[in-house]
């Protein structure tokens, strides 16, 4: 039976190194990054969209390797605070290939953006345009784009849906808030309109949500052309494209929504009498998600309340989204081939809480006892970059496999590192 229990899940390598060598050099947890299929993901993009610009969404993760990764690949960078930023920058990713998001960009985000010379600031409040004509000066010159809310409802959960009238991100077309801000910014000479922005929310498996989006944004842009005479040369339909966490998930379609989405887009424009804009995208789980794999070593077996529980070394602090989003993970037994029949158990983690469970009511061998190890795939997104330090368990460390061969990017959060930042006494 196909089960995580299969015969040969205990060889399990990614990059050419088996996943067990890599837990005893690195200890565990360990998050483990495929430096080809990040790679070979890129491309994927390019290829698919070679007429887009594609911004990896640096929020799924970020080190500077994989900053270095994206940009060798060709692809643009969405960050949303000072600090991904500089991280970027300071790598060596061209600045004007990068984009800064916010909903609250901070004095710091702003003039750290306008020092390093990004390419283009999302306007995401009526607020910013007086702010950031004020940083940039009479005579400076900055691009920009402006969030809009579509009104549209997509993505995996109710809390990473942005695309709806009733959340924080973006100015309301529906109640006339972008074209007011819109208005607004081309009173402002040195900041200059480039394009449009949406983000529908994350984890999106299906065409559909983007071709409505290519609608109602084509819409607002043929609506400015006839008020302001406005040409806006892109559009930008932000990321969200949903990944597979477990075999027989659905994964959105790459090559079915950049087929679609282009067909939309130019039959809308044509309808509209405008010309075709340039298309930009910012996925960030569907590059990264998939090529990450995390290892745990399992601490305790206990068999309680009808269940029976495997409690590892990690736990909510590497990887809240089962917590917050109730998302179901497929972890293996790697390490050892294991003979056993499939049980149902509860991987959960070290920390202190009930709701501390990474994976519950999944299938591994019955034997599984202390020591063993286990991965977790599709670890790549929203795990390393949503860490925290709940517990001072330290958080940990990023390894890199690549042709046989791994190395580590990011180490192991030490107690010198936490008792460092520990300053009052
Ligand atoms: N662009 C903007 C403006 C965004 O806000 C986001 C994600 C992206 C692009 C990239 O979305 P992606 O392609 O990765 O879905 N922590 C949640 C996901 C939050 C996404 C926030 N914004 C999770 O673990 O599922």
């Amino acid at each position: 039976p196909a089960s995580a229990a299969e015969p040969r899940a205990g060889d399990l390598s990614v990059g050419g190194v088996p996943l067990a060598e890599l837990a005893g050099r690195f200890g565990t947890p360990v998050y483990v990054l495929d430096e080809s299929e990040v790679r070979d993901r890129c491309r994927t993009y390019r290829d698919a969209f070679p007429d887009a610009e594609v911004l990896y969404a640096a929020k799924a993760f970020l080190c500077r390797a994989m900053a270095r990764w994206t940009a060798e690949e060709g692809l643009g960078l969405d960050v949303c605070s000072a600090g991904e930023l500089e991280l970027a920058v300071t790598t060596g990713f061209p600045p004007e290939r990068i984009v800064l998001h916010g909903n609250a960009k901070s004095p710091r985000d702003l003039d750290t953006a306008l020092r390093l010379g990004v390419g283009r600031i999302v306007i995401d409040s009526p607020s910013e345009i007086a702010r950031l004509a004020a940083a940039v000066g009479p005579d400076g010159h900055q691009r920009v784009m402006v969030r809009v809310v579509p009104g549209i409802s997509a993505g995996g959960h109710e809390k990473i849906r942005t695309g709806t009238e009733d959340q924080h991100f973006g100015l309301s077309i529906a109640d006339g808030y972008a074209q007011h801000a819109i208005a607004r910014l081309l009173d402002q000479p040195q900041l200059e309109l480039t394009g449009l922005h949406c983000h529908l929310g994350s984890q999106i498996t299906g065409v559909r949500p983007y071709l409505a989006a290519v609608r109602r944004m084509v819409g607002l842009m043929a609506r400015l052309y006839e008020q302001h005479g406005l040409v806006l040369p892109e559009l930008d339909l932000g990321g969200g494209h949903g990944v597979a966490y477990r075999p027989g998930d659905r994964a959105l379609d790459l090559t079915a929504l950049a087929r679609r989405v282009r067909a939309e887009l130019s039959d809308a424009c044509a309808a509209a009498g405008i010309p075709v804009p340039r298309l930009l995208l910012e996925p960030g789980r569907a590059i990264v998600g998939p090529a990450g794999v995390v290892l745990y070593r399992v601490l305790a077996v206990k068999r309680t309340g009808g269940r029976v529980f495997l409690a590892v070394d990690g736990g909510m602090s590497d990887n809240p989204r089962p917590a917050l989003y109730g998302v179901r993970y497929a972890p293996r037994l790697i390490g050892r081939h294991s003979t056993a029949a499939p049980a149902r158990v509860t991987v959960v983690g070290r920390h202190c809480e009930a709701g501390d469970i990474l994976a519950a009511d999944v299938e591994l061998p019955e034997d599984v006892r202390p020591g063993d190890l286990l991965a977790v795939p599709v670890a790549g997104a929203y795990h390393l970059s949503m860490a925290s330090g709940y517990n001072l368990v330290g958080r940990p460390p990023v390894a890199a496999v690549r042709d046989g061969l791994a190395r580590l990017l990011v180490r192991r959060e030490s107690l010198e590192d936490i008792r460092g930042r520990d300053v009052g006494l």
